[in-house]
């Protein structure tokens, strides 16, 4: 395993630890409200402390961009740049619903080099190194060999946090809707990415989010064979926040279904990555 990535792996797994042992302390812990149904609590500040602690010690020099405002360094172009979700899926953490995840990822002159999804319930380990196939708990794998709508089973997130985009959402929803076999909104979107490059889903799609809910599975579903891009096709997901992932050809037919949807609005770059 590169060294890197071992490092990401053993930071994973502390701030994994430390989201499971606060599960049964969920009803005494400090919750803050960040912006309309945006919930941060003390369990991921904690977390992405230790995971930066860690990855610091190691990379004393590299720049970090964590969600909970976690930054260190001062360029704007970095040459190593630690993109960190320290829980994915905190609405779903603070109902004691078992599905979310530590996402970190590096990025090196530009593009991800190295990637790790945990899922700390159930110990699974997502990690991709650019150019070294993806693996979960050390074994390869590959997106599905799903090549019809027929049969596929999608996921996909609400935009709850953007609600100016329902309609356009509803509407990719329905064209998608009619012939796949079904559409799962699991909750925790770099676990998302992660279960459509292992193939346990062959498709997904969102619009609204950040650098960090995807940075990781981007790699991962590369390195397992799958394609990914923002609702044009093209490479800008990281900047504009919305990003279509599958199989090569669901990626293509969830694409072509949706776009008579993809307003203008839909094509505005929200981040700075
Ligand atoms: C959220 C989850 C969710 C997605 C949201 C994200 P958070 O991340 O990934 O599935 O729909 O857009 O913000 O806030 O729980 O880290
Ligand atoms: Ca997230
Ligand atoms: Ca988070």
């Amino acid at each position: 395993m590169h060294p890197m990535l071992n490092i990401a792996t053993r930071a994973a797994k502390r701030a994994g630890d430390i989201i499971v042992r606060a599960l049964d302390q969920i009803d005494y812990l400090a919750i803050d409200s960040k912006g309309k149904n945006d919930f941060v609590s003390e369990v991921d500040r904690a977390a992405e402390q230790e995971i930066i602690h860690i990855l610091r010690k190691a990379y004393p020099h590299h720049h970090f961009l964590g969600e909970e405002g976690g930054r260190f360094g001062n360029s704007s172009e970095p040459e190593f740049l630690w993109i960190i979700d320290p829980l994915d899926g905190t609405t779903n953490f603070l109902h004691r619903f078992p599905q979310f995840a530590v996402s970190i990822a590096l990025r090196y002159q530009g593009q991800i080099e190295q990637a790790v999804v945990y899922d700390p319930l159930r110990q699974e380990m997502f990690t991709a190194t650019r150019g070294a196939g993806a693996m979960l708990n050390n074994r390869r794998i590959r997106v599905s060999k799903q090549t019809t709508m027929e049969g596929a089973l999608l996921g996909t997130g609400f935009p709850f946090k953007q609600q100016q985009f329902l309609d356009n959402y509803l509407n990719m929803f329905r064209a998608l809707f009619k012939d796949s076999a079904g559409i799962r909104r699991a909750g925790a979107a770099a676990l998302d990415l992660a279960y459509v490059a292992c193939g346990r889903m062959d498709g997904f799609w969102e619009i609204g989010l950040q650098p960090w809910d995807m940075a990781a599975g981007v790699l991962l579903i590369q390195e397992a064979g799958g394609i990914i891009s923002d609702f044009d096709g093209n490479d800008r997901y990281l900047e504009i926040g919305n990003i279509v992932a599958g199989t090569p050809k669901l990626h293509a037919m969830i694409c072509r279904r949706i776009e008579p949807f993809v307003t203008d609005e839909l094509r505005v770059p929200q981040h700075a990555v």
